[in-house]
């Protein structure tokens, strides 16, 4: 069950909204997303969707807005109530299973923005403007899933505090991985004693290792501020049609300060099968009743065989 924010961290957070856009086409993850969107696949029991929603309930941030593909409304219908199936859970006195389902979303607020078309992060962000008064606001990309005792947008949301500036996720990554992120140029100088924080100067998407300009690798949430939406507007669309917030951020960048936080915490990429088989056993191992099954399959010894 969701924590509701009015029960969650201590700290009240600075930021009220979160944006999570879920329009993109999920290729890397076909054929099962042909059938089913990759936010809705389930990792461990509970879909993708619903660890983004749970990471920001539990940072005090009590609006989610998603940033929905026109043609697709089953995420929308996840997020609404189902009154037959409470009903029938009711009525056959499932133990608890009706109460949890209806207590499960209290004190979120959801709201549902649709991209035309995946037009590229930037256009997705973009799309939430409507949504978002003029205030600094989360996003969190719902495949790349971060696991952490403290959520990661709650980390990001406390740098925010500190400097009111936006404030991207970051942690360092190998010298091989540079090719599959992006990749920030940060000042040597560190801003904050705890040297969690760095000065972002711009940043540069899925260098070589060779033309990589640090090993800040860019991880799927961010703190922004309004003014990025104008930043949006004058960016330009890669050769592929598609407006990137790398572009965007760039040229905010300029003119602006931008910091990246070191945060604390796991990050699996579950966008693709190597990382969505890691983060499904992953969570299952923290499940005290499905773990046994899976250790038995994991000991080959003792592997079930039918035969
Ligand atoms: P990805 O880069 O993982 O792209 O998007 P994708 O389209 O989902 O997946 P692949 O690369 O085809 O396998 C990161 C997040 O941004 C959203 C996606 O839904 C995902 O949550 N996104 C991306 C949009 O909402 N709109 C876009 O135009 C692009």
């Amino acid at each position: 069950m969701i924590m509701p924010a009015s029960s969650g961290p201590q700290t009240v957070s600075p930021l009220r909204s979160v944006v999570i856009p879920v329009a993109g086409r999920g290729t890397r993850l076909l054929p099962a997303t042909k059938a089913v969107r990759k936010e809705l696949l389930p990792i461990g029991r509970k879909p993708l969707i619903l660890y983004a929603v749970e990471e920001a309930a539990t940072s005090g941030i009590d609006h989610i807005i998603f940033v929905c593909a026109r043609s697709d409304s089953s995420l929308q219908r996840f997020f609404e109530r189902d009154i037959q199936l409470e009903h029938f859970l009711d009525v056959h006195g499932v133990q608890g299973e009706a109460e949890k389902l209806r207590a499960m979303f209290s004190g979120l607020r959801f709201s549902f923005v649709n991209q035309s078309a995946p037009l590229g992060l930037a256009d997705a962000i973009r799309c939430a403007r409507p949504e978002i008064k003029d205030e600094a606001f989360g996003v969190i990309l719902p495949d790349a899933l971060i696991i952490s005792q403290n959520p990661c947008i709650a980390q990001l949301a406390e740098c925010y505090r500190r400097h009111r500036r936006p404030v991207i996720a970051t942690r360092l990554v190998q010298m091989f991985e540079t090719r599959r992120y992006g990749i920030l140029v940060v000042d040597s100088e560190r801003p904050e004693k705890d040297m969690r924080t760095v000065r972002v100067r711009s940043m540069v998407e899925k260098p070589s290792p060779q033309c990589a300009p640090s090993l800040y690798g860019v991880f799927g949430r961010y703190v922004l501020a309004p003014e990025v939406f104008d930043a949006i507007d004058n960016t330009q669309p890669d050769p592929s049609g598609e407006l990137q917030l790398t572009d965007a951020l760039n040229s905010y960048c300029n003119s602006n300060p931008v910091y990246g936080y070191l945060f604390e915490g796991r990050h699996i990429d579950t966008g693709n099968w190597h990382g969505f088989v890691e983060a499904t056993i992953e969570c299952l191992l923290a499940d005290v009743e499905l773990a046994p099954v899976l250790s038995r399959y994991m000991s080959p010894s003792s592997a079930p065989c039918n035969n």
